[in-house]
Parts: C-alpha cells; sequence; structure tokens
C-alpha cells in the first residue's frame, strides 16, 4: 500500500513554479488568493490531459457528442438543478476570534482551530457556493446571472437541442470540457481546491432500466482511462459513497481517487443521476426533455450516468504520479515519467553548441519535427544541464546536433526514462520518433 508523502507536495509545487506549469495568479501584486495561472508547460500538461480524456470520451465512441456551453447562466437553471437551494455549506463563526470554519469539517463541531475556544461560534449559516454577478449595464436594473458551478447543466438543457440534430438515441452521451466557478470557503492544497477550475463532465443518457449496468460500466471505463495514461493501479481506487454524502441529485457516486501527498482524494465522480435532472428541467421550463422510442412505441425519461472529472487537478495528480528522483554516478536526477501523451514536450532539439555552424542544420531538425510534435529547441547551458532541464520536464526524446552531425547527417536521439542514445541519420528521424511517440 503506499503511503502519503508530504514531501512530494512540496516539490511538485516548487517544480510548478520553477519550470513554468504553474504560477500563483496576479503574483506581481503580491498574489491573488487561491487562484492559478498555467504557464508555458503547465498550458500543454492540461491541454494533453483534455485532449486525453476528449479522445476517449468523444472521438472514440460512436455513441458521445460534444458541446460547449455557456458560463454565464440564469437563475432559472440553478432553481430548476436545486443548486440555488441545495448548494452550499454550513458556515460558523468564532465569536472571539472571528475566524470562520465549515462546520462539516470540523473535529471538534464546538471548538475553533484557530484559537482554541470552546462554545464561541455562531449558529451555522448556510453559504451558497455559486458566484453571482449582473447582467446589462446598470446596476439596480440588471438580471442576476450566476457563473456556472459545473458544466453538467449545460448538456441538460441542451438535452432536446442535441437530441434533435445528431440522430442519437439512448443510450448515448454529452461531453464537456470547460471552467466552472465555486466561491468555495475552504481552498487549497495549490490546484487541488480552487474557485476557478476546469471540469471534464459526460452525461450519458440510458434507458432507466439499464441505469446500474452503464454506472458500472462507467466506473471501469474511468478507471481504466486513468491506469492508460500511467497512474500507477496502487495509487488510484475507486470508494463508493456512504448514503450520507451522497448529493442532493444522486442515487448512487463512486469517487475515483489519487493517493495524494495528503492521503486518498478524489479526482472524479461518477453519479447514477436518475431521471433527477431532466425531470426537474422538463418541469420549471414546460418544455419536454423526454424521448420517444419508435420501436416500442414507448416514452420516457432517459436516466443519467455521470463521469465528472476535474481536468486542473488531475493535471496536478498526473505530475504527481510521474515525479520521481533516481541517482545516476552520485547526483539525484529528477525524471518525469510522464505517459508520451501527456507530456508536454514530446522532442527537444538541442545543438552541442551555440557556435553559428550547428544552427542552420539544429533549425532544420527543429523544423522537420514541429509538425508533427510539440518540440523545444533550447541552446543554453551545458548539454548535461539540458538534458537535466528536460528530464526534469518529462520530455521522451531529446535529439541532439553536434559537429559530426555536418559531415554524416546523423543526430544523437537520448530517451529520458533508459537515458540510452541511439545515433539516427536524419532522414530516418521522424520514422524513428514516430514509431516510439505514434
Ligand atoms: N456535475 C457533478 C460535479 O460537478 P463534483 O464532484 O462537484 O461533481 C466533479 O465535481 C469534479 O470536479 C471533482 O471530482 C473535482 O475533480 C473537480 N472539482 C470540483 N470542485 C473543484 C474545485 N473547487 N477545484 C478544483 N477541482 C474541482
Amino acid at each position: 500500500m503506499p503511503e502519503p508523502d508530504p514531501q512530494l507536495f512540496d516539490k511538485i509545487v516548487n517544480l510548478s513554479k520553477r519550470r513554468g506549469f504553474v504560477f500563483q495568479s496576479a503574483e506581481i501584486y503580491g498574489g491573488f488568493r487561491s487562484t492559478y495561472d498555467y504557464g508555458p508547460l503547465g498550458v500543454l500538461l492540461l491541454r494533453n490531459v483534455k485532449d486525453a480524456w476528449w479522445r476517449s470520451m468523444v472521438q472514440m465512441r460512436h455513441d458521445v457528442v460534444g458541446l460547449d456551453a455557456s458560463v454565464l447562466s440564469p437563475p432559472q437553471i440553478w432553481q430548476a438543478s436545486g443548486h440555488l437551494a441545495n448548494f452550499s455549506d454550513p458556515l460558523v463563526d468564532c465569536t472571539n476570534c472571528n475566524a470562520r470554519h465549515r462546520l462539516d469539517k470540523l473535529d471538534d463541531p464546538d471548538q475553533c482551530p484557530t484559537c482554541g475556544t470552546s462554545g464561541a461560534f455562531t449558529e451555522a449559516r448556510d453559504f451558497n457556493l455559486m458566484f453571482k454577478t449582473q447582467a446589462g449595464p446598470v446596476a439596480d436594473t440588471a438580471a442576476d446571472v450566476y457563473l456556472r458551478p459545473e458544466t453538467a447543466q449545460g448538456m441538460f438543457i441542451n438535452f432536446a437541442n442535441v437530441l434533435n440534430t445528431s440522430r442519437k438515441k439512448p443510450p448515448f452521451g454529452i461531453a464537456q470540457i470547460g471552467k466552472s466557478f465555486r466561491n468555495e470557503i475552504t481552498p487549497g492544497n495549490f490546484v487541488f481546491r480552487t474557485r476557478e477550475f476546469e471540469q471534464m463532465e459526460m452525461e450519458f443518457f440510458v434507458p432507466p432500466e439499464e441505469s446500474t449496468q452503464w454506472y458500472e460500466y462507467w466506473c471501469q471505463a474511468r478507471m481504466d482511462w486513468y491506469l492508460d495514461l500511467g497512474m500507477p493501479s496502487d495509487e488510484l481506487r475507486l470508494r463508493p459513497h456512504d448514503d450520507d454524502e451522497l448529493s442532493h441529485y444522486s442515487s448512487g457516486t463512486s469517487d475515483v481517487e489519487f493517493m495524494f501527498p495528503w492521503g486518498w482524494d478524489e479526482l472524479e465522480g461518477i453519479a447514477n443521476r436518475g431521471d433527477y435532472d431532466l425531470t426537474q428541467h422538463a418541469n420549471a421550463s414546460g418544455e419536454k426533455l423526454d424521448y420517444f422510442d419508435q420501436a416500442s412505441g414507448e416514452r420516457y425519461t432517459p436516466h443519467v450516468i455521470e463521469p465528472a472529472a476535474g481536468a486542473t487537478r488531475t493535471a496536478m495528480a498526473f505530475l504527481m504520479a510521474a515525479y520521481d528522483e533516481e541517482t545516476v554516478n552520485d547526483d539525484t536526477r529528477t525524471v518525469l515519467r510522464l505517459d508520451h501523451r501527456l507530456a508536454p514536450y514530446k522532442v527537444a532539439v538541442l545543438p552541442l553548441s551555440k557556435k553559428d555552424t550547428l544552427t542552420p542544420t539544429a533549425h532544420e531538425v527543429f523544423d522537420l519535427v514541429k509538425g508533427r510534435w510539440m518540440a523545444d529547441y533550447d541552446e543554453t547551458q551545458s548539454i548535461g544541464k539540458r538534458y537535466a532541464r528536460q528530464d526534469e520536464i518529462g520530455t521522451p526524446f531529446c535529439v541532439t546536433v553536434d559537429f559530426e552531425t555536418l559531415d554524416d547527417r546523423a543526430v544523437t536521439v537520448r530517451e529520458r526514462d533508459s537515458r540510452e542514445q541511439d545515433r539516427v541519420s536524419l532522414d530516418q528521424l521522424e520514422g524513428y520518433l514516430a514509431e516510439r511517440l505514434g
């Protein structure tokens, strides 16, 4: 059984900043708490995580289509979904030190963990987690709107649009990747819990009698996705929710959990939402949100199985799972053993020296690979330091152009995990890399 590794947390936060994965937002103004910007490498990693999800959930399936719904949304949606009434956390204030806490997260519901005083809490108040703003130029006449706290409702309110235009029939799914916003009371653990984050969600609409079977199918399929992308099986588990943990809409949920540096925690929830959402929106809007099965002559409201993952959280988990340190010749080598599909750069082109004589050939090599793979070009520092830098950011292959290249039209290709090197002629380089990178 793997143990939580608290030191790994600091190493990942440090690496993220030092190498340009994740920066504190508004840093030049002192930093905007629990908000993050994805740097040159982070944006590539995040995009690769989202692409891998989209490929598996949409591209490789005949029964799932995509959607990109708006973030701004009217209150009717959240009234019907239950978020206005239920999407809240119970808050208490300490009358001694003014600290604010989530009642349900306190070890002792009577004692303030900040100042240690007992019996000084105010009555618990429900704090709604949705960000509210106004649409229109004049505040007092403008309409209230909300930033969506999940992407899921976009799929429910477009159910009929998609059904009528895509010629799909249950079982079929609608998938979406996008930003969501929650006014979290206890954001923290770096990008694990933030107020602005990205989700990857899919609503799979099924005949009611097939819901259990599809719930089990998606639990397994989602576990397989993480494993296929290189997450170690002993750092991943599927944990069914207890009854008292279930969301207001769910009749069954399992979490995919990862062994984070602080212990097991959630990456994704797979929920059996029943017909709750379509029924709620049909009742509130007066529109029919059901399906008429011509074969059986039956009309029914599909049930929904929802695999809902966090893109930003998952990207961080892949970083943590890939991080490795090994001793090589008495030195510690840090290497991100990321699956090739997730690595920010697939190839780095490294001219051995900055001398002008190598530059044209090194550019030629960069031009050869850049159309097919995201590539880095680096001519600073010694070759050893550049290899170390590429290992630390997870680049699977370094291609070195040296003085011999000018004579033999061949380059040295070094593989990240084994550090093995091959001499490959330039006219075979693309094939060599394609065989290994796909
Ligand atoms: N539509 C269902 C839904 O939104 P959720 O469990 O609240 O379910 C799904 O969210 C996933 O979104 C979580 O498993 C997590 O990965 C991610 N997520 C939720 N809140 C987050 C936050 N504040 N920061 C980062 N990721 C978050």
